[in-house]
């Protein structure tokens, strides 16, 4: 009776977590697509800028198509102006749309796309468009993608371990390694090039033990860790229901990017789950009211320098058989 109930209490449990996500969704999610909101409207631009940027990059490039999707940046940048509060997706937006009208220049007479130029050239003067990165379409050759072929994987990958104890004990990693980790990390993937992720990073003692209070899997070494970061998704740049899982995976994708990326500059981590029911999620933003409404907590990661030597978990890998099939 007392296994029945405990099976059974984990499905309410998951519907009472899944109620918890719907209403930080409709609390804080994108689906109003507000455009006078700089958050909201800078993820909703690059979701539409991002299919003029594919568009151009097509070797059967359709100079008819996309222009809908221009109308709309158009309506993007006019909200821009509106309420002058630019972001770095509407910059961006303004200057792929600047290249796919010269793109398509003359190839096209539709009635939407002659007021799309039309409105662009009133526009075009009032986005300042200077943004530190490149957009559009570039050419790569073969050789150039190859250059990130490793001579030998096993080396990085297979060197990658969670480590729970670090040799800095008593300091903080070094800031611009750390920072050098989370601009290689934001190479990441994401669902039309949105980047919604977030990273918080605590150095703080007291602050790391009131957030690791939270955090069910710490035990034993939580203590210990100097350096923590929090990994959030922002569920503002999510606006269609069928997009519910989405802050979900690309906030995991990040995730596994940044390890990765730390893992190159010689900073190990270990990742802290944060399968919480939304009352210690809750909790947790109690503590840290700077954490914004919209991120939901992806994991937590400890940080920290390797000892010169430690004491690993082997976490044996399931066979090839067990997870690939050839369909
Ligand atoms: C999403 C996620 C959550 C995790 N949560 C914890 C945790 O709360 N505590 C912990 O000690 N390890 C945690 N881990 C680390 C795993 O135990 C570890 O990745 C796994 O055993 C594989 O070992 P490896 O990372 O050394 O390859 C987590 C890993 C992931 C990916």
């Amino acid at each position: 009776m007392y296994k029945k109930l405990r099976v059974h209490g984990r499905l309410i449990n998951w519907f009472l977590g899944a109620v918890y996500d719907f209403s930080r969704f409709v609390l804080y999610g994108g689906w109003r697509c507000d455009l006078s909101d700089q958050q909201e409207r800078n993820y909703y631009a690059s979701k539409v800028y991002h299919s003029l940027e594919k568009s151009m990059s097509y070797t059967d490039h359709n100079p008819s198509s996309g222009w809908a999707n221009a109308a709309i940046v158009i309506e993007i940048l006019e909200a821009a102006v509106k309420y002058k509060n630019a972001g770095f997706h509407d910059k961006v937006a303004a200057l792929v749309l600047g290249s796919f009208i010269e793109k398509n220049n003359g190839e096209t007479t539709a009635v939407i796309a002659n007021q799309v130029r039309k409105k662009f050239d009133h526009l075009k003067s009032q986005i300042d468009t200077n943004v530190e990165d490149n957009f559009g379409v570039f050419n790569s050759s073969k050789n150039e993608l190859n250059k990130g072929r490793l001579s030998c994987p096993e080396d990085f990958f297979f060197t990658r371990h969670s480590i729970r104890e670090f040799g800095n004990v008593d300091s903080s990693v070094d800031k611009s390694t750390l920072e050098k980790a989370v601009r290689l990390s934001l190479k990441t993937p994401s669902a039309c090039n949105r980047q919604a992720w977030h990273v918080y990073h605590i150095s703080d003692q007291k602050k790391i033990k009131k957030a690791l209070s939270h955090q069910k899997g710490n035990r034993g070494f939580g203590h210990k860790v100097n350096d923590l970061l929090v990994i959030c998704s922002d569920i503002k740049a999510f606006n269609p229901g069928s997009e519910r899982y989405q802050h979900w995976i690309d906030g995991g994708m990040y995730s596994m990017s940044l390890v990765y990326a730390l893992h190159s500059v010689g900073i190990a981590s270990c990742c802290l789950n944060w399968s919480q029911q939304g009352k210690d999620d809750k909790g947790f933003r109690k503590d840290f009211p700077e954490i914004s409404n919209s991120h939901s907590v992806i994991i937590m990661l400890a940080i920290g320098e390797p000892k010169e030597n430690n004491q690993i978990c082997v976490s044996p890998r399931r066979p090839m058989s067990e997870i690939f099939t050839e369909l």
